[in-house]
């Protein structure tokens, strides 16, 4: 991993989520808020509700018709640089990747991309902020990937 990436990432960050992506290697995303879950969940729970994320996995996270947040299965990796590109790029420009699902979820089905909807990658460290107060332990293993497919 190079230094860029040890920089990645600041709070406040405008750029856009793809952008963000296009120029981190794999492994290198890391949520700027994870020492201050508490303080941004409640901003992040309002940004998950502009983006009708609770449309399926419910207003708490808790799952729907889609897989539930709040439980210890995370079909991709529960750190936040898989984390960071699922909801960003969607499920299939993930697998095109190389992800696998590496856990079964109750459901299963595509994650639709929400990285031209997530106006900046700030935004969207604070949703997964908002996850993580709703699933503390998934902060077991956040800076590990728990795949780095290519690499
Ligand atoms: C159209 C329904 C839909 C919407 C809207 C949606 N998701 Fe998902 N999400 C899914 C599906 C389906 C999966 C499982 C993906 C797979 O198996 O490839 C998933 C998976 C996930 C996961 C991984 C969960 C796990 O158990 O591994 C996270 C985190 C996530 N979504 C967050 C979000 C966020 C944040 C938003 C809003 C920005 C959102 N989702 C909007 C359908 C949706």
């Amino acid at each position: 991993m190079d230094a860029r990436a040890e920089e990645c990432c600041e709070k406040g960050d405008t750029t856009p989520p793809l952008e963000l992506i296009e120029k981190t290697p794999i492994g290198g995303l890391h949520n700027p808020y994870n020492d201050e879950i508490d303080a941004v969940a409640e901003t992040g729970h309002k940004i998950y509700l502009s983006y009708s994320c609770n449309g399926c996995h419910g207003g708490g996270g808790g799952g729907g018709m889609c897989p539930p947040l709040t439980n210890d299965t995370w079909v991709y990796g529960a750190d936040d640089d898989t984390v960071f590109r699922l909801i960003a790029e969607g499920s299939d420009k993930l697998q095109e990747q190389g992800y696998t699902r590496v856990r079964k979820e109750i459901v299963t089905g595509p994650m639709p991309p929400f990285g031209n909807i997530a106006k900046t990658s700030d935004d969207l460290w604070k949703v997964i902020a908002f996850i993580r107060s709703k699933n503390p332990s998934s902060m077991k293993n956040v800076a590990t990937p728990a795949q780095t497919p290519g690499q």
